[in-house]
């Protein structure tokens, strides 16, 4: 089997069919968990997590993804050191290749994941940056077929920050078909540049009243206001984002979507406890739909 990417630094490694193949493959082991784990694909394989900030879903589910394919993972967390400080990162990308079948990266700044991957000779997956979370757009393109059939046409009120979590799902939505409205006060926006480098920059729009932007659509979307590594924004992001609130009122504007948010919540802030556990919600469907996105896409990279 050839590998559909080599590293995945974005969602812009994968072609539509590639990212197709992920999602397909995801389904068919969700389906049927006993098969891959009887033919351990990745059998003596062993994955490098290095993560500079703290994780519950990212690392459970590839730990236990590699782990169902018959591989092991071995966790570098903050405490082993900040990347890049110790000794220069193309230096620790060389060497961890020479022990490792692949580096899974969470960091600070995304430039890191660009010069790990320059010069490592074994796949570099991004795990999340400051401008990406490709492995949490798998999980949402996973999760929108799952429960609606179809990505191409379904419309996307992403409501709050412009972040790496909407930025990652409006990439993967541009290539099958997805639209994705952005509803966001100024300053926490899509660049011009961002828009310009999707597959189908028509996919998005902007709506800058959070009621107008869910009428009409078939998922609402939210995330954190303020992302690990801007806690000293918080403040002023509070203020920002006043208004942008996703709860019971706001859901009512749009009674058949279903509700979407990545994991961890800020309850009280971006979200409600109400609306966490409406009946329209599909978070923790989602947060599971990981696992079987990441272990298609570990397959289809290492096997
Ligand atoms: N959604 C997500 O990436 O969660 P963690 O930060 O817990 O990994
Ligand atoms: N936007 C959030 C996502 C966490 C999974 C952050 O970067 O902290």
């Amino acid at each position: 089997m050839s590998a559909i990417c080599k590293h995945l630094i974005s969602l812009d490694e994968l072609s539509p069919d590639g990212l197709k193949q992920v999602l397909d493959l995801a389904d068919r082991q969700k389906a049927a968990p006993r098969a891959h784990r009887e033919a351990a694909p990745l059998r003596g394989k062993v994955a490098g997590l290095f993560f500079e900030k703290p994780s519950l879903r990212t690392r459970l589910s590839f730990e236990a993804g590699m782990l169902e394919l018959g591989g092991h993972c071995i966790y570098m967390g903050p405490e082993s050191g900040k990347l890049g400080v110790r000794e220069p990162l193309k230096d620790t990308a060389r060497v961890a290749a020479r022990y490792l079948d692949a580096l899974i990266v969470r960091v600070m700044k995304h430039e890191s994941i660009e010069e790990l991957a320059r010069h490592s000779s074994v796949p570099v997956i991004n795990a999340l940056s400051d401008e990406s979370h490709p492995c949490q757009a798998l999980a949402d393109l996973q999760t929108i077929r799952e429960k609606l059939g179809r990505i191409q046409g379904v419309r996307v009120a992403f409501v709050g920050d412009g972040n790496n979590v909407a930025r990652s799902l409006a990439r993967g939505l541009s290539k099958l078909g997805g639209k994705l409205t952005l509803s966001a006060p100024e300053g926490f926006r899509f660049s011009e540049a961002f828009v310009k480098s999707l597959h189908d920059p028509g996919c998005v729009s902007l709506e800058a009243d959070p009621r107008k932007a869910v009428a009409g659509a078939d998922i609402v979307y939210t995330d954190v206001w303020t992302s690990m590594g801007q806690e000293e924004e918080a403040q002023r992001r509070l203020r920002a984002f006043a208004g942008y609130q996703v709860n019971l009122d706001l859901l009512a504007l749009a009674p058949k979507a279903l509700l979407m948010h990545d994991l961890p919540a800020h309850r009280g802030e971006e979200i409600t406890d109400e609306a966490i556990d409406a009946p329209q919600s599909v978070i923790y469907d989602q947060a599971e739909n990981r696992l079987h996105a990441q272990r298609a896409l570990l397959t289809l990279m290492l096997g």
